[in-house]
């Protein structure tokens, strides 16, 4: 089966599309039909069955945690189940610990979750690398690390401009400083190929509700070995090796990431993320990182001749899943677009769009005349 054939079968999948030219998958992705028939399913067993549902549920934890290990090629025993990225940075940032006079290095690219944890929860100074260009340019980071470097934190993809970073360039700067690096991949798994072991990170948070298909309520922290023996910020039940016990005088704790765990996770929401990375995998990431490039690719192209201001890195390794633009009247813009029925973005002045496989050429297009037309109306 050809590509085309293949996006049409796939679309089946999605009922998004009969009401939305939906092309905001990197913020709250669309529920696809077997991720809704998984959380479905769960809840009337749960009606019917009470605490006897939970049992395979518990399972579907488990799995989960192999399932997200393995997308990024490491193992199950250093994944902690989050609610969301931002509880998993926020866990990341509690596990380091800065000190007064240390300093933790961000960019002016990051989401605000990236950033916030340390401005807010931490006493070290927060310096940010300045972006040019829609990019972060290595030797500017590297001149924020210094000896006092507690953390490093990046988004492995920008939330704004969509700049991906070479996640070994980076690495080796952190490396030479023995400073931990935290990225968060919300917006590149499930696109892009991660591995945290190759070069080591220390840290990478997620969320299962962008580009791995799953419901918000749902992340993840990978925590490397040799962070593991961390005192947890909190703990509860399930932080124990010995819970079966029932020794409420002696916790011991469990040797790998389980010991961040504390209650019981949304197992609704786990049971949904389990079932969007099995669609992933069924998908492939290749298919879905290739389709992608051509969506975006065609929609850069298109959006230079109408002449408005891309943001985006124009290069293959420089960008993912992400096509940010400036132009006048972006609100109106954004409005018209709604009217339209085409879903995406506004902030930061700007719209943006994420495609992912399922969408097609012929949505791009409806798009782009929506943008040519106002464009026509407000050039700049
Ligand atoms: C790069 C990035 N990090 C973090 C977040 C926030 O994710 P969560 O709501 O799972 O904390 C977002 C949401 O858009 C994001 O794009």
């Amino acid at each position: 089966m050809n590509d085309e054939a293949r996006v049409k079968e796939l679309r089946k999948l999605f009922p998004v599309v009969k009401h939305w030219t939906y092309l905001y998958n990197g913020s709250i992705h669309p529920c696809p039909r077997p991720v809704g028939d998984a959380m479905r399913s769960f809840l009337k067993k749960w009606q019917n069955g009470g605490e006897d549902a939970f049992f395979s549920a518990f399972d579907a934890f488990s799995r989960l945690r192999e399932k997200f290990a393995r997308l990024i090629h490491a193992n199950a025993r250093n994944i902690v189940i989050t609610e969301s990225t931002t509880a998993a940075i926020n866990l990341a940032a509690q596990i380091i610990r800065p000190r007064r006079g240390q300093n933790v290095v961000v960019t002016d690219l990051d989401f605000m979750t990236n950033t916030y944890p340390w401005l807010v929860c931490h006493p070290a100074k927060v310096r940010f690398v300045k972006s040019r260009d829609g990019k972060i340019f290595m030797k500017d980071l590297a001149a924020q690390v210094n000896q006092r470097t507690a953390a490093v934190g990046i988004c492995a993809v920008t939330v704004g401009s969509g700049f991906r970073f070479d996640l070994k360039e980076v690495q080796a700067i952190t490396r030479r400083h023995h400073v931990p690096l935290l990225v968060d991949a919300a917006q590149a798994l499930g696109l892009v190929d991660i591995n945290a072991t190759d070069p080591p990170l220390d840290f990478l948070a997620c969320t299962a509700s962008k580009w791995l298909m799953g419901p918000t309520g749902v992340g993840f922290l990978y925590v490397a070995d040799r962070h593991l023996e961390a005192t947890p910020p909190s703990v509860g039940w399930l932080s124990a090796a010995n819970v079966s016990d029932w020794d409420v005088r002696r916790c011991r704790l469990h040797k790998d990431a389980m010991r961040f765990q504390g209650g019981i996770p949304n197992l609704v929401g786990v049971v949904g993320a389990l079932a969007g990375l099995e669609l992933l995998e069924q998908i492939g990431r290749k298919f879905i990182e290739r389709r992608v490039r051509q969506l975006t690719t065609y929609a850069m192209e298109e959006l230079q001749k109408i002449g408005v201001d891309i943001w985006t890195p124009r290069a293959d390794a420089e960008r993912a899943g992400i096509v940010f633009f400036r132009c006048p009247k972006h609100a109106e813009l954004h409005a018209k677009l709604k009217a339209a029925k085409i879903y995406c973005g506004t902030f930061q002045g700007g719209i943006r769009i994420d495609p992912n496989f399922y969408n097609t050429i012929e949505e791009i297009e409806k798009f782009l005349a929506v943008v040519r037309f106002h464009l026509a109306e407000n050039p700049r």
